[in-house]
């Protein structure tokens, strides 16, 4: 691989603004073309990034004929994930591809044969893998403090948070609510603390409870009309049996009556050696971490004072992403892993929908 800057574009500049500053920032990349039928949000991001007027796009294939991208991001809503992958990658970029994958294993499955076909990667933007208290999680199990783990409980559930843009409510283009959109976070964040064990069973069950009563969206004042169609989950529960032997239950509300303003990520792993507890309260970075143990058969709870340097998130996905490509290395997120989380979502939305556990004997990476 040369030394000169990867040229990077970005089709979608809502969540695309936080890849924006991966790319703009100095790991090897430069943005040269961004793409959305937005001008503000197009105008807005070009100046701040310096983008050029005539690489400025409505057109997301116009820009891929004429951009010569070498790595292109997907941050489009999530049904149309798979045809500009597709196309990104068949002009011949790499793709970061935002969560989730797809809205169908079938999608997502096409998008991983046009990454084979082409001998490009796909990448899934999993970014809150790359807190600094979840690394910090996933350097404990490494060194076995937990020992084996046994059960895991991931959680992301919010008091009033079902999002305002209209298309995340709607099934067509959004494939599902609070479970394909936060479920998916935790679901991989777990998935990947644990080492992708493959999953043996799912059941799911899925509620809708305030969404089609216009109830606590963000930005919508009591009693406004509901003037998109909302025909999604604003909560799910389920319960997975991993390949390892152990299994997790998962948890995503975009809404529900508790405190107030609340917005909670906890996940919960419990092992042989000891239990890790992460909650993280309206995106707080500060005590977000328990880990419960035994010294000299006494209880001790170890409290990580977590250094949160450098970059995080977003950025710091795409630093490691432009970092593997330079060293030849294997990338930190791949298709495989974004296709494992699909197979578990559709899987629980067919077991809510049937009410039985579904079988999926998906493989381990
Ligand atoms: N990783 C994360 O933490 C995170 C956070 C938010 C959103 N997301 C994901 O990112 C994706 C986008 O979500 P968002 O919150 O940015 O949504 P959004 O609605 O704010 O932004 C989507 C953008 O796509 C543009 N767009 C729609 N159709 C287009 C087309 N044909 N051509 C060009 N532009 C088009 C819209 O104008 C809009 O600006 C979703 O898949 C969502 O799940 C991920």
């Amino acid at each position: 691989m040369t030394d000169k800057p990867l040229r990077a574009g970005i089709i979608g500049l809502g969540i695309g603004a936080a890849h924006a500053k991966g790319y703009g920032g100095d790991y090897g990349a430069e943005l040269v073309a961004l793409c959305d039928l937005d001008d503000t949000r197009l105008r807005l991001l070009a100046s701040e990034y310096g983008v050029k007027p005539e690489h400025c796009y409505h057109d997301y294939r116009q820009m891929l004929a004429e951009a010569k991208l070498d790595i292109v991001s997907v941050c489009l809503p999530n049904a149309m994930h798979a045809e500009a992958t597709i196309a990104a990658l068949e002009a011949g970029a790499h793709v970061l591809c935002e969560k989730p994958m797809a809205t169908s294993v079938a999608q997502a499955q096409q998008m991983m044969a046009a990454a084979e076909r082409s001998q490009r990667q796909l990448m899934i933007a999993y970014n809150h893998r790359y807190r600094a208290d979840v690394m910090w999680i996933r350097r404990m199990i490494k060194d076995g403090q937990l020992g084996q783990i046994y059960h895991a409980h991931a959680a992301w559930r919010r008091e009033t948070g079902i999002p305002g843009s209209g298309w995340f409510g709607n099934k067509q283009m959004s494939g599902g609510g609070a479970l394909i959109d936060l479920g998916v976070h935790v679901l991989d964040m777990t998935m990947w603390l644990l080492g992708f064990p493959g999953v043996k069973t799912v059941s799911g069950d899925t509620h809708m409870v305030f969404g089609q009563r216009g109830l606590k969206t963000w930005g919508r004042r009591p009693g406004q009309p509901v003037e998109t169609a909302f025909d999604v989950d604003d909560g799910a529960v389920g319960f997975i049996r991993l390949g390892d032997g152990s299994n997790m239950v998962l948890e995503a509300t975009w809404a529900e009556h508790r405190q107030p303003q609340d917005d909670l990520i906890r996940v919960e792993l419990q092992g042989t050696e000891g239990t890790v507890v992460l909650n993280i309260a309206n995106y707080r970075r500060d005590d977000t971490l328990r880990m419960y143990k035994e010294m000299e058969g006494e209880p001790v709870t170890v409290i990580p004072a977590i250094r949160w340097e450098g970059p995080h998130g977003h950025e710091a996905l795409i630093m490691d992403i432009l970092s593997a490509m330079r060293a030849g290395l294997p990338m930190p997120t791949d298709g495989a892993q974004g296709l494992m989380a699909v197979h578990v979502l559709e899987a629980m939305y067919r077991s809510s929908h049937d009410g039985r556990e579904i079988e999926l004997n998906v493989g381990a990476e």
